[in-house]
């Protein structure tokens, strides 16, 4: 096929209008743009449309339909926007369309993936000998650090998972906080680990997991702690856990999909004390670090143990002896390069140049803490990175805000179940929020209450 230089114009020229546009008007779709959102499973493969019809209705259906998530007043979720660095590189790197899995395969790609490996280690404060490999999400990060831990467990144990299966194998017990992330259950599903084999351990009232409840510990262990609660944003206390049931017998998994980042901050860095003396994290690229989607990170202080657990081999693959192999390092064979964008914001920022947006995000949430409580709202934990939990009186006027909040469009929140009441979620995860975003938003939120 050849290129066509028009069709690529077009696709620039939709884009720039789309990014020129995302501090402006509403936040999400009107009922309209949904609406036609039809016209897409409207076009047949009976009768295709060709490359510029198709071009056209995706920018001027799909484009409107979006949730703004880039703009600076989306706070749903935990979903990142997109410097304007990550999205050049990662215009330039679609248009490469390498494949990631082997350095044969595009010595761009391998060139970049593994200096922006080395970047996110030592941006993030973790052991210098640490690997770092890029994957699709932290959950996806959480499956590959909790497989690597369960074989190196087992292995310390005399057992090997490759050769004897998991059946009959000695048993790894697994303590988890009451506030893990829904990821990492899934992950220990998939990982082979039932209810039977796991102790939850109770958390406080910022969502932190309770030291002092921690079981005594026997045997092989898998630990999973948490920098970053999805609510509330507050981290486990991984000094005390480590120093409680640390040991030769327990791997120390963290997952920090966004609250690891906190680590970047020297002035943050009290929030998530003792996270480097983990085994192993994971994170994510798509969420505070504002690279496009998808982008997660699994981090092993021993990356000996993620090859181990992780190898392909095959006759027709090159084994070059490569220092990094990213189809061995991680669950995909084929994969995109993912470290070209986050090489591209470390890059052009540099250490504290991310320090800085990240700490606004973090101002930006402790402001709507501030302004909504001075207005009278409750906030229901202390605001210490980019997460605030608010209720407005009864749950379901805190209800009834969210949904006025999200009709109105000039805003995004979602909604919650924090500890038994409903809270309107905000998360400051788009580096471009600013204090006038925030400002702009609290006056939404404090209307929308006003006029229930
Ligand atoms: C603490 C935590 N862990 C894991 C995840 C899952 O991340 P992903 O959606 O990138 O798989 C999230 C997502 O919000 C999260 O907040």
């Amino acid at each position: 096929m050849p290129g066509d230089s028009e069709l690529f114009d077009a696709a620039v020229a939709a884009s720039k209008r789309y990014a020129a546009d995302a501090h402006g008007g509403p936040v999400g779709p009107n009922q309209a743009q949904l609406d036609a959102l039809a016209a897409f499973a409207n076009v047949s493969v009976d009768s295709p449309i060709g490359a510029h019809a198709a071009l056209e209705l995706l920018d001027t259906v799909g484009s409107p339909a979006t949730m703004r998530s880039t703009g600076g007043r989306y706070f749903g979720f935990v979903n990142g926007g997109t410097t304007e660095e990550a999205r050049a590189a990662a215009i330039l790197a679609g248009a490469w369309d390498q494949n990631a899995a082997l350095p044969a395969m595009s010595p761009a790609a391998s060139a970049l993936d593994a200096a922006a490996a080395d970047m996110i280690v030592d941006v993030l404060g973790l052991p210098q000998t640490s690997t770092a490999a890029f994957c699709g999400g932290a959950t996806v990060a959480n499956i590959t650090a909790i497989v690597t831990a369960r074989d190196s467990l087992l292995d310390r144990a005399g057992w090997d998972i490759h050769e004897q299966g998991l059946l009959g194998a000695p048993e790894v017990r697994v303590i988890i906080s009451e506030e893990a992330h829904i990821s990492v259950h899934k992950a220990l599903r998939v990982a082979g680990f039932g209810q039977q084999q796991v102790t939850v351990v109770a958390a406080d009232g910022a969502g932190r997991l309770d030291a002092t409840k921690l079981p005594s510990v026997t045997g092989p262990t898998l630990v999973l702690a948490q920098a970053g609660n999805v609510n509330s944003g507050h981290s486990d206390p991984f000094n005390e856990i480590i120093d409680a049931v640390g040991g030769p017998d327990t791997w120390v998994h963290v997952d920090g999909a966004f609250g690891l980042w906190a680590n970047a901050v020297p002035d943050r860095r009290v929030h998530v004390a003792g996270v480097e003396r983990a085994d192993s994290w994971a994170t994510d690229g798509h969420k505070w670090l504002n690279v496009p989607y998808d982008c997660g990170v699994v981090i092993c202080a021993d990356g000996e143990q993620l090859r181990r657990s992780m190898r392909m081999d095959a006759a027709y693959v090159p084994d070059g002896g490569e220092a990094r192999t990213l189809m061995s390092m991680g669950l995909q064979m084929s994969q995109a390069a993912r470290g070209v964008p986050v090489w591209a914001v470390l890059a052009a920022r540099g250490r504290s140049g991310v320090a800085d947006l990240i700490e606004q995000s973090c101002r930006c949430a402790e402001r709507f803490g501030e302004t909504l409580a001075a207005a009278g709202a409750e906030v229901l934990a202390p605001v210490v990175i980019n997460q605030a939990l608010v209720a407005f009186g009864d749950d379901a006027t805190t209800d009834r805000v969210v949904e006025a909040v999200q009709a109105s469009g000039v805003c995004w929140m979602g909604a919650t179940t924090w500890q038994g009441r409903r809270a309107m979620r905000i998360s400051v995860s788009d580096l471009s929020t600013t204090f006038d975003d925030v400002d702009r938003s609290v006056a939404a939120v404090l209307d929308a209450w006003r006029s229930l």
